[in-house]
């Protein structure tokens, strides 16, 4: 569905059944994503290519007198009730924690944040990697911007909205997710500089579509191996300052540099660097792809990515190889990888705009047919970060 649509105008029945109140009730929204290559780069201080979705998680949302807010998730049919004053990390991984993490996270950087009535609501597939965390967290600071009187700045929210990931859900994560939910534009994907936020919009190729697969195979970021990943990255750091010390992140390494210096690093260590190295280089390159119409490349490059991910970062799963290989069988396909973190989720394709329902139909009945799971198969356009929605 897409804003205008029945969950939306429901989200804003749902906040006045609540919660009552004088005021109609706002909406703020933002998107999911897909990122279309630079995977476990964003904590590396590198380059990610993503691109926001037409999937969005949508926040009604009505203030408050006082410093209390009450938030209602029609997905999950529950309420919660708690003071802004008593908010203190760790805050949990569960869906609730991800708007109360915002409202921790805005007084705690000494933004004054008043009380609110919020109802949440989406159309992001929960937990498959298409990072509705962050939709949830960015669509959230939104809300309380507006009910606080703040003014919205994008950039320094997706930095806060990072912040509610690494301090009060745990997760190391990098600021790709939140950053494409905020600065994402219409009918392009983002290229982001992870070190400086530099960023640029790369049109997008109207004879090509993404179609996400959704594995069906479900997947928690804060329970999975991910910390330990960006650990590995920080002692493949380490180990290789003992060669140059002015190396700050796997950012500053190159490909020569590391293969000279291996045997300061333990086989697995080696092994994480070395994708992140590699792929670092490839958002760089499939931005020029894109750019200049060479889907054949885009796709070459996704597939290396895929690769990449299973075999030296370890981080794909049975379902995600057989979906992606599946994909790369259909004359449509240019090419085809994980997206997000892994561990299962969904992976993507990069496929001819005239072939994509044959695509789909056929890709996802050969899937089907061996992997009994809820997966899901839908075509998706670039679309603009953070909104409010005028109802
Ligand atoms: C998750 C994190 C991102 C990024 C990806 C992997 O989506 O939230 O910051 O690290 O995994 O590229």
């Amino acid at each position: 569905m897409s804003p205008g649509t029945a969950w939306i105008d429901n989200l804003v029945s749902v906040c006045l059944e609540e919660f009552g109140g004088a005021e109609v009730p706002r909406v703020a929204v933002a998107p999911g994503r897909v990122n279309l290559i630079g995977e476990h780069t964003d904590y590396n201080d590198g380059w990610v290519l993503p691109m926001a979705i037409d999937r969005r998680i949508g926040v009604a949302f009505a203030p408050r007198g006082d410093r209390v807010l009450r938030v209602h998730s029609v997905v999950f049919d529950e309420t919660r009730e708690l003071s802004i004053d008593e908010l203190a990390p760790p805050g949990g991984s569960e869906w609730i924690s991800y708007v109360i993490g915002v409202a921790w996270a805005m007084s705690s950087s000494g933004l004054g944040v008043s009380g609110a009535d919020l109802v949440v609501d989406g159309d992001v597939p929960l937990g498959s990697g298409l990072s509705s965390s962050s939709a949830l967290v960015m669509a959230t600071a939104l809300a309380m911007c507006e009910v606080s009187s703040i003014p919205w700045s994008p950039v320094e929210m997706a930095l806060l909205g990072q912040r509610v990931e690494r301090e009060w859900v745990g997760v190391q994560g990098g600021v790709m997710d939140q950053f494409t939910a905020t600065m994402a534009q219409e009918e392009h994907a983002l290229l982001l500089d992870c070190r400086s936020l530099s960023h640029s919009p790369v049109r997008f190729p109207d004879e090509s579509m993404v179609v996400v697969m959704d594995t069906g195979a479900p997947r928690t970021l804060a329970g999975s191996a991910y910390n330990e990943r960006s650990a590995s990255c920080r002692a493949a750091v380490e180990g290789l300052q003992n060669a140059d010390p002015g190396i700050r992140a796997l950012r500053d390494v190159t490909t020569d540099f590391l293969e000279a210096n291996r045997e300061l690093l333990d086989e697995t260590t080696y092994r994480r660097a070395r994708h992140v190295v590699e792929e670092n280089a490839r958002p760089l390159a499939m931005a020029d792809a894109l750019s200049s119409g060479d889907l054949n490349q885009a796709g070459r490059l996704m597939d290396e990515s895929h690769f990449s991910l299973r075999d030296l970062y370890e981080v794909s799963s049975r379902e995600l190889d057989l979906f992606t290989d599946l994909a790369r069988d259909h004359a449509a396909c240019y090419g085809a990888r994980l997206t997000g973190a892994g561990f299962g989720g969904c992976a993507i394709a990069l496929v001819s705009a005239e072939g994509a329902e044959d695509f789909m139909q056929s890709t996802h009945s050969c899937y089907r047919s061996r992997v009994d799971l809820p997966s899901a198969v839908f075509a998706c356009r670039p679309v603009s970060g953070a909104r409010l929605l005028d109802l």
